[in-house]
């Protein structure tokens, strides 16, 4: 089963308005043979979606939003809704980060709601699971990546679980410079697709699961040649265009 790569550039809380246009640009121009081969989002913090997604019309390059919340209106102080993503011109939107989850109380519940808020706006939703260092060094990262997928994933239809991408980033690799070895990322990601077998069995090889943690043009390549390794998600070296092309670029080899 060939699956086409996907590769999406985590901005995190970086980048005006401005510095988000010009990268585009750049990217565009980058991304040379590997544009239309390869699937490419960005994910620019709020303020920059609507501008990045005008730049990138007409480009081989797709927008996702960093987080949304699971409610449709109301009386939710400095939240963004699905709806409100979708007109703003985003594709993709993740959810689950780890540093949501570390930082700003996501749970698998909110994961989950999040997950059914983007699939009802037609989105498609970009999940995120990983282990931290003390559960890996426990032995419980299967556990772990499992609890987080079957609970976020819970209850959804086969034909939902075909529009989203999974993202395995053990979160002792996310900006740490330390990336899993080919074989850590292989396992994880088989463990994942055994579970989306049970979950949607027909759909489960169309579904892609990026690896995420580190990522560099350096190791994007041999990472992603690994069988269930669909594309990666990319934090710190999604900041520079020809970096994160070169990156990208490691998805056709
Ligand atoms: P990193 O971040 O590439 O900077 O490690 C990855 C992520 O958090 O998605």
């Amino acid at each position: 089963m060939t699956r086409r790569k996907f590769v999406c550039g985590n901005w995190k809380m970086h980048k005006t308005v401005a510095e988000a246009v010009a990268f585009v640009k750049e990217l565009e121009a980058a991304l040379g043979e590997a544009k239309g081969k390869v699937q490419v989002a960005v994910a620019p913090p709020f303020t920059a979606l609507h501008a990045v997604a005008r730049a990138a019309t007409g480009t081989s390059v797709e927008v996702a939003a960093q987080d949304v919340h699971w409610e449709a209106k109301g009386a939710f102080t400095g939240e963004v809704s699905a709806a409100m993503l979708a007109e703003v011109g985003c594709r993709h939107g993740i959810v689950g980060h780890s540093e949501r989850r570390q930082l700003f109380g996501e749970t698998d519940e909110t994961v989950r709601k999040k997950v059914g808020a983007l699939l009802a706006a037609h989105l498609q939703p970009i999940v995120c699971v990983g282990e931290t260092l003390a559960e890996r060094e426990a032995g419980r990262t299967l556990e772990v990546v499992g609890r987080q997928v079957r609970a976020g994933l819970a209850g959804l239809s086969a034909q939902e679980l075909e529009r989203l991408t999974l993202a395995y980033e053990p979160v002792w690799a996310i900006g740490t410079g330390r990336t899993a070895t080919t074989a850590q990322a292989q396992e994880v990601h088989a463990a994942i697709r055994a579970i989306l077998r049970e979950l949607g069995a027909p759909v489960a090889d169309r579904i892609r699961i990026q690896y995420g943690g580190s990522v560099k043009p350096e190791n994007a390549a041999e990472l992603m040649a690994q069988p269930d390794v669909d594309g990666a998600l990319v934090g710190g070296a999604s900041l520079e265009p020809n970096g994160f092309a070169a990156i990208v670029k490691g998805a056709l080899r």
